[in-house]
Order: C-alpha cells, then sequence, then structure tokens
C-alpha cells in the first residue's frame, strides 16, 4: 500500500499522503497542495472529493453494498426496528433492551409539542407544500426547546418530527391535530397520529407497521449525499442542530434527492394516463434535448444495483399482495424497470433503479399521499443527519469552504 503520491509540476516534485479507509479505499490528502503548488483541484458536484473521515455508514457502489455501522442493510431490515436502527445510527451499536426501552421511553416524554408552535402551524396556508412546512417549523422549533444534555436534542427531533408531519397531512385532509398514544411504539404511534380520526383509534395492521419500519429503515442514512453533506456543512459553521437539519430537508426537497420519490409516482401516473407506452417514455428520457430523465433511475454511487431499491421492491409486492391491494402503477414500475434494464442506453450509463423508484408505491399501499413522501423520507433519514452532525462536531470538522476557479471580469473601473 502506498503512503504518498508523487507528482512532478513545472520541475518540481511533490509528495501528497494517502488515506485509507477500512475497506482500503483511498484518497490523495490534498489539503496542503495550494500552500505546496499554488494549485487547488476542481470537482464540480464533489464526484471525487471525500470531505470527511465516517464512521456511520457504508456503501460499495461496484458491489451493491450498504452497510450501516458495520451491519449490512439486508440483516438490519429483518432484525431490528426503525428505532432500533435510529440507536444503532446515532450511537454507534445496537442498543440492548434496557437502552432501547430507555431510549424509546425518553423519546416519548418529549411527544409534544410547544403551544407556540401550534400557534405558528395555524398560520401557515394549507397550500404550501409540506417539506417547506417541515423544514420552516424544525427550524423555528430550536427557539422552544433548551436541552441541558446534548442527547436529548437528538430524542427531542425523533418525537417531535413525526407529530410536525402528522399536523400537516391532518391539516391537508381537514383532521383535527394528532391524537399521541404513548403506549405505541414509534411506528405505530406514527401510523396512530397520522390516521386516527376523532373518537376513534386507527386500526394498527402488522402488514402495515412492518411496511413502514423497513422503508424509513432503508432512509435511515447513505453517507455523504446533497442532503447529508448540507447537514454536515452548516453545522461546521457552528450553527445549530435544529437549522442544520431544516437545511438538510431543503436539500432532500429537490426533485434529483429525496424528491425524486414524489416525481416517480407523478411520472408513472403519467405514463399510465397516456396510454402506457413504456418504449415512448424510455426513448424521451434518452433524447438529449428533451429535459425529461427517468425518476427512480440512477444513482451517483450505485453502478450495479441499489440495495435498498431491491428490498423497496419487494416490500412493495408484498405490501400490495398481502393487502390484496391491485395497485396498476407496480406492474408498471415493475414494467418499466424491466424495459430500461433491457435498454443499452440505460447498460452503458449504469442507470439502475434506485431507492425512490418504488418507495412510492409502499407510501401510497400504507395510505400515505404524494405530497406527503419527501417527508416519509425525511422521517427516515432523521437519525442519519443527526449522527452526521453529532460526528461532525466530535470529529472537529473544520468549516466548509470551498475553493473556486473565477471566470467573471478582470479588475475595471465604473465608468461615470
Ligand atoms: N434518465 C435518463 N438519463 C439519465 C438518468 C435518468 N434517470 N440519470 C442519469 N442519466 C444520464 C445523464 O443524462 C448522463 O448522460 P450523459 O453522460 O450522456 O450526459 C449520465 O446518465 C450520467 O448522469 P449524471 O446526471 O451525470 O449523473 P449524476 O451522478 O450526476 O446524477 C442522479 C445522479 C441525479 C441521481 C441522476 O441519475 C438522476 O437525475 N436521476 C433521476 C432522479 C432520481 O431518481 N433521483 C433520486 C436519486 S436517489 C436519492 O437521492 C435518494
Amino acid at each position: 500500500m502506498c503512503s504518498v503520491v508523487n507528482f512532478n509540476i513545472n520541475g518540481y516534485h511533490y509528495k501528497l499522503p494517502v488515506i485509507y479507509g477500512t475497506f482500503y479505499e483511498k484518497a490523495i490528502n490534498i489539503s496542503q497542495l495550494r500552500e505546496n503548488t499554488g494549485l487547488i483541484t476542481f470537482d464540480p458536484g464533489f464526484k471525487n472529493t471525500g470531505i470527511t473521515k465516517s464512521s456511520i455508514s457504508f456503501i460499495d457502489g461496484e458491489k451493491g453494498e450498504l452497510l450501516y455501522r458495520g451491519y449490512p442493510i439486508e440483516q438490519i431490515i429483518n432484525k431490528c426496528s426503525f428505532i432500533e436502527t435510529s440507536y444503532l445510527i446515532l450511537n454507534g451499536e445496537l442498543p440492548n433492551t434496557a437502552q432501547l426501552k430507555s431510549f424509546s421511553e425518553k423519546i416519548k416524554t418529549f411527544n409534544h409539542l410547544h403551544k407556540e408552535i401550534n400557534k405558528i402551524f395555524d398560520h401557515i396556508p394549507n397550500f404550501y407544500h409540506p417539506m417547506g412546512i417541515l423544514s420552516s417549523l424544525t427550524y423555528i422549533l430550536d427557539t422552544f426547546i433548551n436541552c441541558l444534555q446534548e442527547e436529548d436534542m437528538y430524542l427531542h427531533l425523533l418525537a417531535k418530527l413525526p407529530i410536525l408531519a402528522a399536523l400537516t397531512y391532518r391539516k391537508k385532509v381537514g383532521l383535527p391535530p394528532p391524537h399521541i398514544n404513548p403506549n405505541l411504539d414509534y411506528t405505530s404511534n406514527l401510523l396512530e397520529m397520522f390516521f386516527s380520526i376523532p373518537n376513534k383509534s386507527y386500526e394498527q395492521n402488522p402488514i402495515i407497521t412492518d411496511a413502514l419500519n423497513k422503508i424509513l429503515i432503508l432512509h435511515a442514512d447513505h453517507e455523504q449525499n446533497c442532503s447529508t453533506t448540507t447537514v454536515r456543512l452548516l453545522g461546521s459553521a457552528d450553527t445549530g442542530l435544529f437549522s442544520s437539519i431544516s437545511a438538510g430537508m431543503s436539500a432532500l426537497w429537490g426533485r434529483l434527492h429525496g424528491g425524486a420519490n414524489q416525481a416517480v409516482i407523478e411520472m408513472l401516473e403519467d405514463i399510465l394516463q397516456s396510454g402506457g407506452n413504456i418504449k415512448k417514455w424510455i426513448e424521451k428520457a434518452k433524447n438529449k434535448k428533451d429535459p425529461f430523465r427517468l425518476m427512480g433511475f440512477g444513482h451517483r454511487i450505485y453502478k450495479n444495483f441499489d440495495p435498498r431499491a431491491k428490498i423497496a421492491k419487494k416490500v412493495a409486492e408484498n405490501i400490495i399482495q398481502q393487502l390484496g391491494i391491485s395497485d396498476p402503477i407496480l406492474e408498471l414500475a415493475k414494467n418499466l424497470e424491466e424495459n430500461a434494464l433491457q435498454d443499452p442506453y440505460f447498460v452503458e450509463k449504469k442507470l439502475y433503479p434506485n431507492i425512490d423508484f418504488y418507495s412510492g408505491i409502499i407510501y401510497q399501499a400504507i395510505g400515505i399521499p404524494k405530497y406527503m413522501f419527501t417527508v416519509m423520507f425525511a422521517l427516515g433519514r432523521l437519525p442519519g443527519w443527526m449522527a452526521h452532525w453529532k460526528e461532525m462536531k466530535y470529529n472537529k470538522d473544520p468549516i466548509g469552504r470551498p475553493r473556486q476557479i473565477y471566470i467573471g471580469y478582470k479588475k475595471r473601473n465604473i465608468q461615470k
């Protein structure tokens, strides 16, 4: 294993240190490059830039592998609940029975909103997108929460974000504020908060709870990505946790990132409504003059398959079959996937379904409408965002401040 990279510029010889990760992934440490040579590196979209050392999750994009704290996603999905996964991601180890009980109980003690938040919420017009509402209110929450211990901030967010999500959904469908049942586990309570109606609790169904647990787990962390890096970047400026998470939500909302789950269902509905001609839509996605892309396809890192998409597809098939739903959208999605994966354009560019391709189908089967999909993603990603914020503080990462290559005017004078 080499520990330095040698290179020559203008007759001078330089050595740059190489750092290694757990699986021997390699990086050239260029942090002193400019000081020594006057050069910076140029990498739009950070396609080949590591910004930190992290021990939260690991992706092998070639093998299609995802680990949370070392555990394969396929094991976590079958053996853990979302709340156990949240503990694992935040604290580094799976909880024992006593730790899980105390974690869950403590979250329940924070299961309420300050009355001022409810007042602010009442003034938000109902046509606002739920992601805008969630992000704004998460930011405002900061004002009303004083934590003596840092760990409590994480638990407050785990407790309060589902309430904000349920409030938003219920207002949209004309239901009163959510009923919170502290006797239920985290995911069952989430369903109760969303779907109970006045004087009638939600009838829990293990098929639905299981599907919700699984889809939240699949979203729980995904190393560096647009929203997580946003959270770290804000935190590096000593911005508080709530504001950093709020910014992460705004980043997630974009259609190329977490907003793709809503865009996928909209796309599938469009395809269905326009006669279901899959080949025509695939051609459209390949046409460089057409801005249309196959939503839910492609990923920056996965170049073989996205293991989350494989699991999500199974979860979608199970829930649809077990609930006895007939969903033409699922059939269309499977058909579209099959056709795209046989098309040389998608094969050559290594474009596979990503997590968002099947997640919307699961949410719809649970009863969650399209406009809430990205909010559900945010609830799932919350432990990951918080763990990265915490790790960034612990590592004492420096403030994020990239360089640029200026291509504007040369220095000039105002002519007047
Ligand atoms: N449909 C058609 N063509 C595509 C697609 C797609 N979904 N995705 C990528 N391509 C093409 C691009 O046009 C480009 O072609 P070119 O080399 O001929 O110019 C090539 O594949 C590489 O694409 P990039 O955009 O450079 O890849 P990048 O890694 O920057 O982007 C991204 C990844 C944003 C996910 C992209 O694949 C995409 O837009 N997918 C659709 C949106 C989506 O599903 N987003 C969710 C991602 S998962 C998540 O964030 C939770």
